[in-house]
């Protein structure tokens, strides 16, 4: 019987990595941050001189992502990444790479090997719809883009990064509009997901409200 998933699919910075991690942690679950992947994707095309758009050189350099996962640590070539991913430019460079149909090819197989006993907590986009289109529970998780703004306002104010609240409202839509239109693994609720809206909950109760669900499908 295979194990377990728990796919997490929503719009950026609407708490999913926070709810997803925490979700992994109560359970006992491994967690897959699906968007740290397209984000060392983008910095490892630039590390390269690799252009976001060479679809091709973009999918080789994925397909042989030298990463290593540990807690929160994320090593690229054996050397921590830290926030160097967390950025804006590598927020807009992942949407980028990520809209590439042999770049989501490339980081397939790859996301599905998380996917091991006693079971899996996947984040972002296309857990549902895609990566894990069997798993018992999925959740879309959203919030207004004007709370999402200023959650991800607070985390760079929080990391010591400058921050403007209307260029980061302006960047979100433009990646919520990049994510929901492009042609492959559309950002978008699917139809055996569970809408959980964040805008006026706090992480906990989101993620007793995962808890909760995870406990009526098992
Ligand atoms: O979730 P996060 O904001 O880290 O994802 C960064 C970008 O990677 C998203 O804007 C999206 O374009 C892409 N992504 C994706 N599919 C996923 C996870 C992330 O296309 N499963």
């Amino acid at each position: 019987k295979a194990a377990p998933v728990i796919a997490i699919d929503g719009p950026s910075a609407s708490g999913k990595g926070t709810v997803a991690g925490r979700v992994a942690q109560a359970l006992g679950y491994a967690y897959l941050d699906s968007g740290a992947l397209y984000r060392l994707t983008a910095l490892a095309a630039k590390q390269a001189g690799v252009d976001w758009a060479d679809e091709s050189s973009v999918a080789k350099l994925a397909a042989v992502l030298d990463v290593e996962f540990s807690g929160n640590d994320i090593r690229l070539n054996g050397t921590l990444v830290g926030d160097a991913i967390r950025t804006e430019e590598m927020s807009a460079g992942a949407s980028k790479v990520a809209a590439l149909p042999a770049v989501r090819e490339a980081l397939l197989f790859r996301q599905r090997a998380f996917n091991t006993l006693p079971g899996l907590v996947g984040d972002g986009r296309d857990m549902g719809s895609v990566i894990f289109p069997k798993a018992p529970l999925k959740v879309f998780l959203t919030a207004s883009a004007e709370a999402r703004a200023e959650r991800r306002y607070k985390q760079l104010i929080e990391k010591g990064f400058s921050a403007n609240l209307p260029d980061l409202l302006a960047d979100l839509q433009q990646r919520d509009a990049r994510d929901s239109q492009r042609s492959v693994a559309p950002l978008r609720q699917e139809a055996d997901a569970r809408l959980l809206d964040t805008t006026h909950l706090t992480i906990e109760q989101a993620v007793n409200q995962v808890l909760a669900w995870s406990r009526e499908v098992s």
